[in-house]
């Protein structure tokens, strides 16, 4: 039987590039349903670029301090996600915030890892903000992205507790570990189509008999 036609990804990140050695793994099996056929940064010195390289995916930099604006900035984005036929794009560490005709041009096709369990935390300095709520409980989220910064339809999401004594980097290393499980998961159900979104909900195919999208590890 001929194997099914992988998607074609590009992983988008700004720098370390952790959350994408996790998918570059997960994507080595053979039944995985995405194929990493671009790695882009926007900033040369992304330690994530040279992992990449090394494993051999085609990599390029669209460095954000070339551009007049933004519009202009996610045109060249664009013209590289197209040059390379990319069909889903997944940023990981991505810093720069997309125009809105660049997430339009996206809807639906586009996902994030965003460090806390959202609509809870949006923004930057997670840790700290769920520390000085006091929550008991933080974690992770995939998400679609919308032009509304970290607000699109939930595709899954990890928690962790908050153990006394945490501070930002200890919750921040706990809750990475989770990231690195939690992204290729979701990755391969959006790639495989077993995730989809539909209107402002992410709707599961029949035979997401366990639910993944609601995975919560303690
Ligand atoms: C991750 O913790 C990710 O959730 C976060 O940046 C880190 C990137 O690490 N993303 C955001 O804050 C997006 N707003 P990585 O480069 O090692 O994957």
């Amino acid at each position: 039987m001929a194997a099914q036609r992988k998607t074609r990804v590009a992983i988008l990140i700004s720098g370390r590039g952790s959350n994408m050695v996790s998918i570059l793994d997960a994507a080595r099996a053979p039944d995985y349903p995405a194929e990493i056929a671009l790695v882009l940064s926007n900033r040369p010195d992304a330690p994530g670029l040279a992992h990449a390289a090394a494993c051999g995916i085609p990599t390029k930099t669209v460095d954000h301090r070339s551009f007049p604006d933004r519009a202009s900035f996610d045109g060249a984005l664009q013209a590289e996600l197209e040059a390379a036929g990319i069909e889903l794009v997944c940023l990981a560490g991505f810093m720069r915030i997309f125009s809105g005709p660049f997430v339009e041009a996206w809807a639906g096709r586009m996902i994030n890892i965003h460090p806390s369990l959202l609509p809870l935390f949006r923004g930057v300095h997670t840790h700290a903000q769920a520390l000085a709520a006091g929550v008991r409980l933080h974690g992770c989220t995939v998400h679609y992205v919308v032009p509304e910064l970290d607000a699109g339809p939930i595709v899954a999401q990890a928690a962790v507790p908050v153990l006394p004594g945490d501070d930002p980097d200890s919750l921040a290393a706990r809750i990475l570990v989770q990231e690195h499980r939690l992204y290729p998961m979701a990755l391969a159900l959006v790639a495989g189509g077993r995730a989809r979104l539909e209107g402002n909900r992410v709707v599961f195919a029949g035979d997401v008999a366990t639910p993944e999208g609601a995975l919560l590890s303690l």
